[in-house]
């Protein structure tokens, strides 16, 4: 068996992603899933959630049974070339000095913003207090 192998690319695999066409790769193995569809006690939009991806976590986290595990046998088509699939995403989160940064500018447009207004009723005073005098 394991010398007919086949491997796969991530980029062969991603788009098997319909319910007439569904590939998993999970553990490092590619299932087509496709006529297990109907079937599966979880649903066809749960499976197709988990194409496109190491659906790994997602298998693992259900907890599926032993009786599970060995069904899958039946849908195995070959094993994915690691190399080929992408870093999990990671949250990059907004980045902190950017806005720190930003925070600087944002504090003086504050200040400014109450200012000038109170500079150009001062200036209008001054005017209008010099103009009455003479
Ligand atoms: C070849 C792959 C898969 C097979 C053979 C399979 C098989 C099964 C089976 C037999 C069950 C019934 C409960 C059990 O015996 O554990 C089940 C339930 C379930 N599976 Fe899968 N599954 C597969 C992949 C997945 C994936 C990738 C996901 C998640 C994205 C998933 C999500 C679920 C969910 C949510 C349930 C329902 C659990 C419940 O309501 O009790 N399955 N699956």
């Amino acid at each position: 068996m394991a010398s007919d192998r086949k491997l796969f690319k991530f980029e062969e695999v991603e788009n098997h992603n319909k319910t007439k066409d569904c590939w998993l790769i999970i553990a490092g193995k590619v299932y087509d899933v496709t006529p297990f569809m109907d079937d599966h006690p979880g649903g066809d939009e749960v499976l197709l959630s988990a194409t496109g991806k190491d659906a790994t976590n997602d298998f693992e986290d259900v907890g599926h049974s032993d009786s599970a595990r060995e069904m899958m046998d039946k849908y195995y088509i070959g094993e994915i070339d690691a190399s080929t699939v992408p870093a999990k995403r990671t949250y990059i989160p907004p980045q902190q000095p950017n806005y720190n940064h930003d925070k600087t500018p944002e504090f003086i447009i504050k200040i400014l913003q109450f200012l000038v207004p109170l500079l150009i009723l001062g200036l209008a005073f001054a005017v209008r207090h010099y103009t009455k005098k003479e």
